[in-house]
This record gives structure tokens, C-alpha cells and sequence, in this order.
């Protein structure tokens, strides 16, 4: 039975993961190669959550302000990567602005995780579960149409 709050952290490992990566890799070609998957990864997941957890967080009491503050942020984080994919590593802020990103997204997910998550609880048990059984299914769907947009417009990704 999928837990969504650990389908989120485990997709938050993956980006973090990512992040390292960049910080330890050389050569514009191998950045570029993370740069696209952190992307991917991190438009499957925002969707994921703006889809579905949100909105049922939202219904908890007391929620609004740490969800007002997690929509903007998801902002924030979607026009970095609309400036990153109009942009290749030889821009002089490529390196510069997805560190930024990460650097945010770091930020982001230790709020989320530390204050946002705990009150997941508040759903209750049967409410969790039908929540990760739509999320599962929901995140099965936007994986499939991230990789078809990016093979319909490689570079360029998604349309919006
Ligand atoms: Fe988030």
C-alpha cells in the first residue's frame, strides 16, 4: 500500500541526490545530463503534489499559511526551470542558476518535511490510503506524459 508521504520523501531523495551529483561533476555535457533529469524528476513530482497532496493538506486545519508559502515556492521553482530550459551551459548563469534552483528545493522539501508532512496525520488512516492510491496512479500518468513531451521537443521540453 503506497504511503504517499514516503513516495514524496523518496522522490526528494532522488533530487537531492541529483543535486550532489551536479556539485561533483565536470564537463558541460555531464552537468546538462543532470540539469534535464532534476527537471523531469522535479516537474513529475511538483505536479504530483499540486495534483493531489495539496489539496488534500489543505483541507487539515491551520494548513493555509505553510501551503501559501509551498505554492510559491513551486513557482519560484517552475520559472528557474523554464530560464534553465531556454538556456545550454554555455550561458554564463547556467551553473549559477541551477544551484539557485537547488539550493531552493533544498530549502523547500526541509519545510515540507519538517512542517508540511506531520499534518498529513491529520488526514487519518483510510484518507492516507486512498490518498496514495490516487497518487500513484496520478504519478504513473504524469511520468508517462514528461517522457513523451520531452521526445516530441527534445531540448526544449514540455508545452505547457
Ligand atoms: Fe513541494
Amino acid at each position: 500500500m503506497p504511503d504517499p508521504v514516503q513516495m514524496l520523501i523518496d522522490d526528494h531523495k532522488k533530487v537531492k541526490d541529483l543535486f550532489q551529483q551536479f556539485e561533483r561533476a565536470d564537463g558541460s555535457r555531464e552537468k546538462r545530463k543532470i540539469v534535464e533529469e532534476a527537471i523531469r524528476e522535479l516537474r513529475v513530482h511538483s505536479a504530483l503534489e499540486e495534483q493531489a497532496f495539496y489539496p488534500a493538506i489543505r483541507a487539515v486545519k491551520e494548513a493555509d499559511d505553510i501551503m501559501d508559502e509551498a505554492d510559491e515556492e513551486h513557482h519560484v521553482a517552475d520559472v528557474l526551470m523554464d530560464e534553465l530550459e531556454s538556456m545550454t551551459p554555455r550561458h554564463s548563469h547556467y551553473d549559477a542558476k541551477f544551484t539557485v534552483l537547488a539550493e531552493s528545493v533544498r530549502h523547500h522539501i526541509e519545510e515540507e518535511e519538517g512542517e508540511m508532512f506531520p499534518k498529513a496525520k491529520g488526514l487519518g488512516d483510510e484518507r492516507l490510503r486512498s490518498l496514495g492510491e490516487q497518487m500513484s496512479q496520478l504519478k504513473q500518468q504524469l511520468t508517462r506524459k514528461e517522457g513523451a513531451a520531452r521526445r516530441s521537443s527534445p531540448g526544449r521540453a514540455r508545452s505547457k
